[in-house]
């Protein structure tokens, strides 16, 4: 009887937590209470944020709320000052964040004292790989939300309109303040009329949430587009092509924000196609954007041939040219020196170029970790990048303050995200994806934050209602303690359960080259460039593994400032999450724990695996407290991340043990998966 009543009181709980499809992200205010909101001046922001107001208080029943518009020096740009019930900015937009502020606060249960806020960066920007047929490069979350197919793709209906709208809320609600709204490996399409009147169009819609609107330029467009003979950017004609163009865009959208540039780079055009430098091309598009206020933002992520290593050629290419760019030229550097993999040091050209604006760019959607199939929360691995010591002016160098704007004299500061958005109903495809979005932004706005708090506000706000039974209040201890906590503590090491199973203690570059999704370290066709092959970064062999980037090596470490350069190039004292990058070390190599380099591989790949069954045993646990729809979906996709786990430990393990020639250590599960079936299946992909 007594089990009856509890399945019974289960399936009630269950069936009491609404379903939710997940489309409305951490927006999910409920059951506001009526707020007296009053601002002195008035413009279609300023009317969103009282609208915001009455659609989410949660403060004092009737409360008078007052917004003002003043002159504060200590707040900055777009910051606020804010408390419990009244919001000042210099800016109507610094009211409108200051909206979002007080209400995330309201809607978590965080403290609301007097407080200025200000943001770490100036501009905030998502980067949509999105192209105009609709597709989306290493978008794993539907179609996009902009481009579309077919002899209507450029007609602007009233759901594109909803949809823009939606998402344009959601990213000032995390005070992103930008977007690209097309691949970096652009269509020179993307200029024409037609295409720029849906941009003007994308452009008037995302103006009232404080959102500026960019383009991906292709470099050749003059001739692709405009029919010159070239598209050399010291040429006259070239000039006036752009400078002609660039006043067509802000005579449709006045408050373009400019341009963001692949050249010179995996096979796209660029100044180097005709003997003139990144700096040539930079500046030519610099100063046609100048007139109207538009910055470049100008990509570092170019390896042509320059030198054996990859991980250098950024630097080698880009570093002697610091101090020749305009004031309006941003140079984008991703994050590690190579591309986006589960963990890389930092780029050596953050803090290095101290005569140029740089910006970090970082990869929200999950290109190498795991796409819309893994729960991996992104925030953990750019805390560590943020606050990574360059040592260029002296220890305490951080990423963070040598690109906010703390260290070097600067006109704008910058950061970018890859965007995970596309037409899926949840935007990004895993219910768990939306909180990178929100880490994002929010680590954006405030390069201090800490990842435990960002996932804490994640949480509270995307699935706070799931909590409410009828008794219960929102946050109840008992929805603290048996949900938060554990929902927590998963995102939080989800990020190194990933390195572990797929490339731990330095490995980068073992993925599949078909999906870069699961393992292909064995994957290298004759007549395949060497540095597109796995093999060229593992350098397994008989001796060890590992790529040799000390000063004996590649060097590579030489690109670092000291005392950086001299731990990293010391094999004592590199950390061990880097050991692989910098070294490559016999088999039994003795590690720190004691253990041989062998054994360690095999603890880490084991461990990442049973990381994943451990989170897949914390979701099964919280079901009473989120919705059904949410947590199937969830649960089914720690399920496949579980298969998959298990198939880059089996894959990497068995490949490297040919090398090796050691048994499987003897503390670890043995394989499941046949390496030969796993190679035949890879390569049938290619
Ligand atoms: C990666 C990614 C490409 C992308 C490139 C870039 O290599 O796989 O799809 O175009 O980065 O950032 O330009």
């Amino acid at each position: 009887m007594i089990k009856i009543l509890i399945t019974y009181l289960f399936i009630f709980a269950t069936l009491s937590v609404r379903a939710e499809d997940g489309h409305k992200l951490w927006l999910r205010n409920s059951n506001p209470k009526p707020v007296n909101a009053v601002c002195t001046n008035s413009s279609p922001m300023l009317t969103i944020a009282i609208q915001e107001l009455q659609q989410g208080w949660q403060g004092e029943a009737n409360a008078l709320v007052s917004l003002k518009i003043i002159h504060n020096k200590d707040i900055f740009r777009d910051g606020f000052k804010m408390t419990k019930n009244k919001i000042q900015a210099n800016t109507e937009v610094g009211i409108l964040y200051g909206v979002y502020e007080l209400l995330r606060r309201q809607q978590t249960g965080e403290e609301i004292k007097e407080a200025i806020v200000n943001s770490s960066y100036e501009r905030r920007i998502l980067n949509h790989w999105d192209n105009i047929d609709g597709s989306i490069e290493r978008g794993y979350a539907g179609l996009s939300i902009f481009w579309k197919k077919g002899k209507d793709s450029l007609v602007v209906t009233e759901k594109d309109k909803v949809l823009w709208k939606e998402y344009a809320r959601a990213n000032a609600s995390i005070g992103i303040n930008g977007a690209v709204l097309n691949n970096v490996n652009a269509s020179p399409l993307m200029l024409s009329k037609a295409y720029l009147e849906r941009v003007k169009s994308i452009a008037e819609v995302l103006r009232p949430y404080g959102i500026k609107t960019y383009l991906s330029v292709k470099f050749s467009s003059p001739s692709l587009m405009g029919g010159l003979k070239t598209s050399d950017p010291l040429s006259p004609e070239v000039i006036k092509w752009w400078n002609d163009k660039t006043r067509e865009i802000y005579g449709l959208i006045p408050d373009f924000g400019g341009f963001l540039v692949k050249a010179s780079s995996e096979g796209q055009p660029g100044p180097q196609d005709y003997g003139r430098t990144h700096a040539d091309g930079a500046n030519m598009l610099a100063d046609a954007l100048q007139p109207y206020g538009g910055i470049v933002m100008w990509r570092a992520f170019v390896y042509s041939a320059t030198d054996k290593d990859r991980a250098k050629q950024a630097f080698l290419e880009f570093k002697p040219l610091d101090g020749q760019f305009r004031d309006n030229v941003i140079i984008q550097v991703k994050n590690g020196p190579v591309d986006f993999q589960p963990r890389e040091p930092f780029s050596p050209l953050f803090g290095a170029m101290k005569k140029t604006t740089v910006m970090p760019e970082l990869q929200i959607t999950q290109e190498y970790l795991g796409q819309s199939t893994h729960l991996v929360f992104l925030s953990t691995m750019w805390e560590e990048f943020l606050k990574s010591d360059t040592y260029q002016e002296g220890a305490g160098s951080t990423i963070a303050r040598c690109t906010d704007g703390s260290i070097f004299p600067q006109k704008y500061s910058a950061i970018a995200g890859v965007a995970n958005i596309g037409l899926d109903m949840n935007w990004c495809g895993h219910p768990f994806a939306q909180s990178n979005w929100y880490a994002f932004g929010r680590l954006a706005w405030n390069n201090q934050l800490t990842s435990d708090q960002i996932a804490d506000e994640w949480i509270k706000l995307t699935f706070h209602q799931s909590a409410l039974n009828a008794n219960q209040p929102r946050f109840s201890e008992d929805w603290k303690m048996n949900f938060l906590k554990p929902v927590s503590k998963m995102m939080l090491q989800s990020r190194e359960a990933a390195v572990n199973y797929m490339m731990p203690l330095g490995f980068h570059h073992l993925f599949s080259a078909t999906e870069h999704y699961g393992p292909g370290p064995w994957w290298a066709p004759k007549g395949m460039r060497k540095d597109w092959t796995p093999p060229y970064y593992h350098k397994a062999d008989s001796a060890g593994v590992g790529f040799d980037r000390t000063k004996t090596g590649s060097n590579a470490v030489s690109q670092y400032h000291e005392p950086l350069l001299s731990q990293l190039n010391d094999v004592r004292t590199c950390p061990e999450i880097y050991l692989l990058w910098f070294h490559h070390l016999p088999w039994d190599y003795k590690m720190k724990s004691g253990k041989t380099l062998w054994d360690e591989i095999g603890a880490h790949y084991d461990n990442g695996v049973k990381q994943v069954r451990e989170f897949q045993k914390v979701w099964d646990k919280v079901q009473p407290y989120v919705d059904n729809e949410r947590f199937v979906q969830v649960q089914e996709k720690l399920h496949q991340q579980s298969e998959n786990a298990q198939i880059w430990k089996d894959a990497c393990l068995q490949y490297f043990q040919k090398f090796s020639r050691k048994p499987f250590p003897i503390d670890i599960q043995g394989p499941v998966n046949d390496l030969d079936e796993l190679i035949k299946e890879d390569l049938g992909k290619h």
